[in-house]
């Protein structure tokens, strides 16, 4: 059985209190942080610039797992690998044609980044099937995207065993990560159906950070 790698999304961090939890998190078994980029079009909601990367960066040896939901995955992807993004997550819906997709992936690489692709809850997953020689996360979205604290679609396990099965039958070593509505119950099912990386933002920062990580293991 792989490891299985806790992203922490700081969507959900008390911003009050920057400094303390990100003092818990560098004590924490995190290994990645998730950093949601949303432009207010691709989704209802507005989030971070490249900057706070760069000063999250400063204060962590942590992974940058930047996950962008915007309408120009093009623009923000050569942003977020010039703030210092090391796995770089856009949307292929987000995308012109499956051509795009490809071109994005091999810009991230050519930047020595990891090139991460997602799909919403309800793009079939079997477009990526042709994509798996340059992608090296796929990003299942387990709620629609914009928001933390929504329940987990359970129904969005099928897409990971089914995605499992791809890049087994391929013979690749592409991770397969899940978003939205982790907590320590939804973890052990997401797990079980081939999952390697968990993002988990509202149930990491409304509880004890170590012992919430700890928890999805
Ligand atoms: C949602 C974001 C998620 C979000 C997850 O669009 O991509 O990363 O922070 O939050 P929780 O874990 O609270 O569902
Ligand atoms: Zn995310």
């Amino acid at each position: 059985m792989t490891k299985t790698i806790v992203a922490p999304s700081i969507l959900s961090l008390d911003y009050a209190n920057v400094s303390e939890q990100l003092k818990q998190l560098n004590e924490s078994k995190a290994e990645w942080l998730h950093f949601d980029v949303m432009d207010g079009h691709f989704v209802p909601n507005l989030t971070f610039g490249p900057d706070l990367l760069k000063g999250f960066k400063k204060c962590t040896d942590m992974v940058m797992d930047v996950h962008i939901m915007v309408e120009d995955p093009v623009f923000f992807t050569d942003v977020f690998l010039k703030a210092g993004a090391d796995i770089l997550t856009f949307h292929y819906e987000a995308c012109k044609d499956e051509k795009e997709v490809r071109m994005i992936c091999e810009e991230i690489h050519a930047c020595h980044a990891k090139a991460g692709v997602s799909v919403k809850p309800g793009t079939p997953i079997s477009v990526l099937d042709p994509l798996l020689d340059v992608i090296d996360v796929v990003l299942i979205m387990s709620v629609e995207p914009g928001f933390g604290g929504q329940s987990f679609m359970e129904d969005m396990l099928e897409k990971v065993r089914y995605i499992k099965k791809q890049i087994v039958e391929q013979n690749r070593s592409t991770l397969i990560e899940i978003d939205g509505g982790i907590n320590a119950d939804t973890a052990k099912l997401a797990k079980a159906a081939g999952v390697d990386v968990l993002v988990a933002g509202s149930y990491v920062f409304r509880n004890d950070i170590k012992a919430a990580v700890e928890s999805l293991l």
